[in-house]
């Protein structure tokens, strides 16, 4: 059996997102409990994530959440491109290494394609990410917040749609408020 089908029979995916407790409780066994300092944190703060494009993933065996993943609405200060922000991804470790990463990454990306996203970036590993397809943003853009660049990922869900893009990434609602004080 392949991962995908292994992922598909052990686990049920289910579009919307994992209830709040379970998802925290997973998150710091899959991240630590020090996971609030990332820097994606500060690109999700005061957001909600992006209707549609929230994920979880059951444990058909013993009804346990095993995984997630969600995306959240982005701009490019200032040149104004909409983008995903990719994460979290998490497998809870009792159920990593069978394949529902993967799974997870696929529908969602499958997904926000769907819905007509054209850019996505992540903080993340580039070991584990560039096998989607995401590879090291240009340094021309940048976060706010200290932050490792060599972990800024981006993948172009329609071809070119990164551009000649630059400035600094903020959550929607943050570039809409700058754009009114402009
Ligand atoms: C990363 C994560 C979502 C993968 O989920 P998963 O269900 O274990 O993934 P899959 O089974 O689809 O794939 C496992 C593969 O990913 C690789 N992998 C996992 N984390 C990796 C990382 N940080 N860097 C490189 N490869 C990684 C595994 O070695 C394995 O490789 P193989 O296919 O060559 O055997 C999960 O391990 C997780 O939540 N980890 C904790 C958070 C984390 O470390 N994230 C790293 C990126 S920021």
């Amino acid at each position: 059996m392949t991962a995908q089908a292994a992922a598909e029979n052990w686990f049920r995916i289910i579009s919307a997102p994992a209830p709040k407790r379970e998802a925290e409780a997973l998150l710091d066994a899959a991240f630590g409990l020090d996971r609030r300092t990332r820097a994606s944190y500060r690109l999700r703060e005061g957001s909600a994530p992006v209707p549609g494009l929230s994920f979880h993933a059951i444990d058909n065996t013993s009804g346990r959440l095993a995984g997630l993943v969600s995306f959240w609405p982005l701009r490019i200060h200032p040149a104004g491109q909409s983008a995903l922000l990719l994460g979290p991804l998490a497998v809870h470790p009792d159920f990593q290494n069978g394949g529902l990463g993967a799974e997870l990454m696929r529908t969602g990306l499958q997904a926000a394609r769907a819905a007509g996203h054209a850019l996505a970036f992540l903080v993340g590993d580039e070991p584990y990410y560039g096998r989607y397809g995401f590879t090291r943003t240009p340094e021309r853009i940048i976060l706010p917040g200290p932050y490792d660049p060599a972990r800024l990922l981006h993948l172009e869900l329609a071809p070119g749609a990164l551009g000649d893009a630059a400035g600094l990434l903020l959550p929607e609602w943050r570039y809409e408020q700058l754009r009114e004080k402009e």
